[in-house]
């Protein structure tokens, strides 16, 4: 059976969903690890028993190995494999991407693929390198659409899943298109592609900036799969962009050289004294001893795929309580690199507002780029709703005035409120510092959109000297009152 994609939660851009055929059922976000029927390091199923619904694999490499075509013919897949969750197959491309050349035409691997019995099917999309030209990228998504349609045209795909890989290297404009016309041939799956380039030299400010560009196009009921993302420190950010599904082998290629996981990044196994983890593997071992072990490539990658699947389980909740941002801030404090990818993904506030929740469990404020977050530009538009009367007052110290039309406290980042909304979010529940600069400017954008928005009332911001000149550059429109003169 097809699959279908349901969305049971959301924050920001990002969703909690279920992935089902009926029968089988992959609770997204997730990580499809990603097996190699030559040598699995760790089986499929010791993988389902660590709570993996869905895997992926290579239905090129299968097609080409002499020991395995057969047998994933005769048994299939899931057979083969001995693992009863969904399974998903690439079709080659990524050979295509990294050997130039595969011997197989679109229709071969999709037959293929369909033969064996896998669950996903990916036609023989071109990923181009993301520093192609545009001239070469337009042809070759030109080339990728043609053979999604023609894979989308030919087959039945009643039994199993057709994915929609998006392209179109960095040039934002042809992921939205591919996006778009991808969307058109109503294809549900769909990987956003050849951006593991992106993600091997930490160019998180380019992907975000692509993977926007893609969902900007895809209609936002797709199931959204990014291709060969692995480390669990960039799964927040990805999720928050609206990415439902992850595949990779990094757990086993790290764990090849020696590499131990954790969510802010990796360590070579010999520059840890100790373990920071208490999966199966650490509270069994000691950094020495892990290091000297035999089965300490097998043993990394248990420890590797632990903390993925670990993370995918901290961001589910963290949708399901409102808290993504804060995970996403959180993470991306790991690498500067991630960071100028979440300070870009920030840029696109106005775009994930619409997207984003009404209310949530709390807003923790984490230093400036909490100013620019979803809840905070929701925030300031809401000001605009208010009712000021004729005159009204602002007033930073807490105390109820009399004399005005209307009193407003003030909260920054988030900016004036009325007394009765003190309890309700974002206002009832931010927890904030001592404020600064940054936060009280974000207010001061609220004061200014009030008084905008009332141009016939008259606003007075009583505050302390200090802020005289922060209102004054943020919210002209309004009166100073200086209370500590
Ligand atoms: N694996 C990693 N990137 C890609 C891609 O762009 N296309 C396919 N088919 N597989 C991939
Ligand atoms: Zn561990």
């Amino acid at each position: 059976m097809a699959l279908s994609f349901e969305i049971l939660e959301k924050d920001i851009a990002g969703r909690i969903g279920r992935l089902s055929d009926g029968k089988k059922t992959v609770k997204t976000p997730a990580l499809l690890p990603v097996i190699n029927p030559h040598l699995p390091i760790i089986t499929p199923r010791e993988m389902q028993d660590m709570g993996v619904q869905a895997l992926i694999t290579n239905a090129y490499i299968i097609s080409r190995s002499t020991e395995f075509r057969e047998r994933a013919l005769a048994e299939g897949l899931h057979a083969m494999l001995d693992f009863d969750g969904v399974i998903m197959t690439d079709s080659g491309s990524f050979q295509l991407s990294v050997y130039g050349e595969v011997e197989i035409s679109n229709q071969q691997t999709i037959e293929f693929q369909q033969a064996i019995g896998s669950d996903i099917i990916v036609p023989l999309d071109i990923p181009t390198h993301p520093d192609t030209g545009r001239e070469q990228v337009e042809e070759e998504l030109a080339i990728t659409l043609s053979r999604l349609k023609e894979a989308n045209g030919f087959a039945n795909h009643a039994n199993h899943t057709l994915a929609g890989p998006v392209q179109g290297g960095l040039f934002e404009d042809l992921r939205e298109f591919a996006g778009r016309e991808i969307s058109e041939m109503g294809l549900k799956f769909c990987p956003l592609g050849a951006v593991v380039p992106l993600m091997e030299t930490y160019r998180y400010k380019d992907l975000v900036r692509v993977v926007m560009a893609a969902k900007r196009g895809l209609k936002p009921g797709i199931c959204v799969h990014l291709f060969g993302a692995g480390h669990p420190s960039m799964f927040a950010l990805a999720v928050a962009m609206g990415c439902d599904l992850f595949d990779s082998a990094a757990y086993a290629l790290y764990a090849k050289a020696g590499r131990y996981m954790t969510t802010h990044g990796s360590y070579h196994l010999h520059e840890l004294s100790y373990l920071p983890c208490a999966c199966q593997v650490c509270s069994t071992h000691t950094a020495e001893s892990l290091q000297k072990s035999p089965d300490k490539e097998r043993l990394l990658a248990l420890h590797n795929l632990h903390v993925t699947l670990a993370e995918i389980n901290r961001i589910r909740q963290a949708i399901k309580d409102g808290v993504l941002w804060e995970l996403v801030d959180e993470r991306c404090r790991g690498h500067p690199q991630l960071l100028r990818g979440y300070r870009e993904l920030l840029t696109f506030g106005e775009e994930l507002k619409q997207q984003d929740r009404v209310s949530k469990r709390r807003f923790f404020y984490r230093g400036t780029e909490s100013c620019l977050r979803t809840e905070v530009l929701r925030y300031h538009d809401m000001v605009e709703r208010f009712e000021v009367g004729k005159r009204a007052l602002v007033t930073f110290d807490q105390k109820v005035h009399s004399g005005y039309d209307a009193v407003f406290f003030f909260k920054p980042p988030f900016g004036p409120y009325p007394p009765e909304l003190s309890e309700t979010f974002p206002i009832g529940q931010s927890e904030i510092p001592d404020w600064d600069n940054e936060m009280v400017k974000s207010g001061c954008i609220g004061i200014e959109r009030l008084a905008k928005a009332n141009p016939d009332t008259k606003i007075i911001v009583r505050c302390r000297s200090i802020w005289k000149n922060i209102i004054e550059s943020n919210a002209p429109s309004v009166e100073v009152d200086l209370e500590d003169l």
